[in-house]
């Protein structure tokens, strides 16, 4: 039980501590400001800039295509058996025996139009997308999976490098229908 003395006691601690913290914030704040404003000056954006992480990608553009061979060159040597090891991304949503899980099945998606698996409730935006899984279709997707289709329910980030979309895509293609 408690008595009024001890709520009391209790809540004039809190308070105390809440105030306590409160000017330790404010006191923190204050030095903070004062000092990025002495030093700075006007040059504000350079502040700003100090904190900017370089991952390397923020110019440029973030198709590694354009460097290297294209797709047909890479797609013509891709290899299959390391393919399979990449579909170990997939394996979680995509299965490839003809049954759907959180996505299509994939066993014959290569060349099967898209969007096309009875009985799977696709998204709006992958129903618009329209055409055939073409090996440069499946390339462009799952390069930049949201970007290509938007709206896409696929939560898939994409596979950044050429040869592991060439390889997956082969794999596919080994699978048949
Ligand atoms: C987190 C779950 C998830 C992962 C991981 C995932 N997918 Fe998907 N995928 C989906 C869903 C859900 C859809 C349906 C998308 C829609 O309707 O917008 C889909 C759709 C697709 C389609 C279109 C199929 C059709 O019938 O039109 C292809 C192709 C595809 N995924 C390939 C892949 C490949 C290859 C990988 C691995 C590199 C992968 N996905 C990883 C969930 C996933």
């Amino acid at each position: 039980m408690f008595d009024t003395m001890t709520v009391t006691k209790v809540g004039g601690a809190l308070c105390g501590s809440l105030l306590i913290l409160l000017l330790g914030n404010f006191a923190a704040e204050a030095l903070y400001h004062t000092g990025a404003g002495e030093h700075a000056g006007g040059e504000g954006e350079e502040l700003h800039q100090a904190y900017v992480i370089d991952t390397g990608a923020a110019e440029g553009g973030s198709d590694s295509a354009e460097a290297g061979p294209d797709f047909a060159t890479v797609f013509a040597s891709a290899d299959a058996a390391a393919g399979e090891k990449v579909f170990g991304k997939c394996r979680a949503c995509h299965k490839i025996d003809g049954s759907n899980a959180t996505g299509p099945h994939l066993d014959g998606v290569v060349g099967r139009p898209v969007a096309s698996v009875d009985g799977f409730s696709y998204s709006g935006g992958m129903q618009a997308h329209g055409g055939d899984w073409t090996p440069e279709a499946l390339e462009a997707f799952l390069t930049n999976p949201k970007g290509v289709v938007s709206g896409t329910k696929m939560a898939f980030a994409g596979l950044p490098k050429i040869e592991d979309r060439a390889n997956i895509i082969k794999y596919l293609e080994s699978l048949g229908g």
